[in-house]
C-alpha cells in the first residue's frame, strides 16, 4: 500500500497533466494507434494517443469522433510537424476539444504551438537533446517526451539512459518529462521516476495487445523477435540524410537500402530535386509500415519495433499489460 502511494506520488505531476490514473502513455504508432488501442489504453487507466501520421483532416476528424464513442477518458492526438495540412489538423483537434496534442518530427513550424494552445489543448513535444528541450520550455510547451534510440520507429542517435541522465536533472523540476524508448518492465519505469521523470511512454510493449488491430503476422513477428533483431536502417548517401528507423530485420530492410540507392541515382541524374527525394523516402516508410501492420506482409513491409521486442512474449489485454507494469514498478519501489 505504501509503495503504491509512492508510485502515485512519483507519477503525480504526470497524471495531473494527462488526467489519467497512471502516467503510462502509449506512444502513437502509425496504423496501430487507432480508435481501438487508444480507447483501450485510456480505459485501462493509461493514456492513449491517436497516430495521425499521414491522415487527411477528414480522416482524423472521424478517428477522433470514433475514439470518443469508445472512451470517456482523456486521450491525445499525435501530429507530425512536417504534415502539409498541420494547421487544418490542429483545427480538427480544436473542433473536438482534444485535450492533449503531441507534436513529433522536429521543430514545430511557426505559429503551430500558439494555434494548439489557442484551442485549449496542452502541447507535448519530443526533445531529442537538452538544448532543444530548453527551447521548447521557453516556447511554453506543457510537457516533454525524451525518446532514446532503443525505441521502435523513427529514432534519434542517443540512448534513453544517456538522455535521461542529461535532461532529467536539469529540467525535471521545471516541466513534466516522459521517458520513452526501451521500456518493457515496471522496474525500468520505477528507475526513471526516481530519476525525476513524471511518467513514461511505451510503444513496442503494447503492439501485441488483444485490442491492437495489428495483423496477426505482425504480432507473431513481435513475439518471435529478439532485441538484436530490431535493427536500425542504414543511410547510404550523405546527401540523403534519412532519419534512422528501428524495425525487425527482413527483406523490407534491404529494400529500403535499395530504394535509397535508386533515389540517389535520380538525384545524380538531376531527375528529381532534393525535397522530392526525401519525400519519396518518407513515403516508402509509410507504405511499408501499412503493408506489415494492416496487410500482414512482414517479409516485405516494415515491422517497426523497439529493442524491447524481446520482452514481448504473448498477446495480452491492455489492462493486463498496464497492471503488470504498475505492479512491477510498485515492487521495485518497495525494494
Ligand atoms: C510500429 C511503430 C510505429 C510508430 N509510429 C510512430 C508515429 O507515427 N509517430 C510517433 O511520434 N512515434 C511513433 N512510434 C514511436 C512510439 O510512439 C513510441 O515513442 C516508441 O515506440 C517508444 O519506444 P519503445 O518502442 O521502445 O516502447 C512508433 C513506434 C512503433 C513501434
Amino acid at each position: 500500500m505504501q509503495s503504491q502511494s509512492k508510485l502515485s506520488h512519483l507519477m503525480k505531476r504526470g497524471t495531473d497533466l494527462l488526467g489519467s490514473e497512471t502516467a503510462i502513455m502509449c506512444g502513437a504508432m502509425s496504423w496501430v494507434s487507432e480508435r481501438n488501442l487508444v480507447s483501450a489504453i485510456s480505459n485501462a487507466g493509461g493514456f492513449g494517443v491517436i497516430a495521425c501520421g499521414a491522415m487527411t483532416p477528414d480522416l482524423l476528424d472521424t478517428e477522433i469522433a470514433e475514439t470518443k464513442k469508445l472512451t470517456s477518458k482523456p486521450f491525445g492526438v499525435n501530429l507530425i510537424t512536417m504534415h502539409p495540412d498541420l494547421m487544418a489538423l490542429i483545427a480538427v483537434c480544436g473542433k473536438h476539444e482534444v485535450t492533449h496534442v503531441v507534436l513529433a518530427g522536429g521543430l514545430p513550424p511557426k505559429g503551430s504551438l500558439e494555434a494548439i494552445k489557442a484551442t485549449g489543448a496542452k502541447v507535448i513535444c519530443f526533445a531529442p537533446a537538452l538544448s532543444l528541450a530548453k527551447k521548447f520550455l521557453r516556447s511554453g510547451v506543457d510537457a516533454i517526451v525524451i525518446e532514446g534510440m532503443e525505441a521502435g520507429g523513427h529514432i534519434g542517435p542517443v540512448s534513453t539512459s544517456v538522455l535521461a541522465q542529461e535532461i532529467l536533472p536539469e529540467l525535471a523540476k521545471e516541466v513534466p518529462i516522459f521517458v520513452a524508448g526501451g521500456i518493457a518492465r515496471g522496474s525500468a519505469i520505477a528507475g526513471y521516476l526516481e530519476m525525476g521523470a513524471s511518467g513514461v511512454q511505451l510503444g513496442t510493449r503494447f503492439v501485441c495487445a488483444h485490442e491492437s488491430i495489428a495483423h496477426p503476422n505482425f504480432k507473431k513477428a513481435f513475439i518471435r523477435g529478439n532485441a538484436r533483431d530490431a535493427i536500425t536502417s542504414v543511410q547510404v548517401d550523405a546527401r540523403l540524410p534519412v532519419i534512422p528507423v528501428r524495425a525487425l530485420k527482413n527483406k523490407g530492410t534491404e529494400e529500403f537500402t535499395k530504394k535509397q540507392i535508386e533515389v540517389a541515382k535520380l538525384l545524380d541524374a538531376g531527375e528529381i530535386e532534393m525535397g522530392e527525394a526525401q519525400l519519396q523516402i518518407e513515403h516508402f516508410w509509410a507504405g511499408a509500415l501499412r503493408k506489415a501492420v494492416i496487410d500482414g506482409d512482414v517479409e516485405n513491409g516494415s515491422v517497426m519495433a523497439g529493442q524491447s521486442v524481446g520482452m514481448v512474449k504473448a498477446e495480452e489485454s491492455v489492462a493486463e499489460i498496464v497492471k503488470s507494469l504498475t505492479d512491477e514498478a510498485e515492487a521495485a519501489l518497495a525494494r
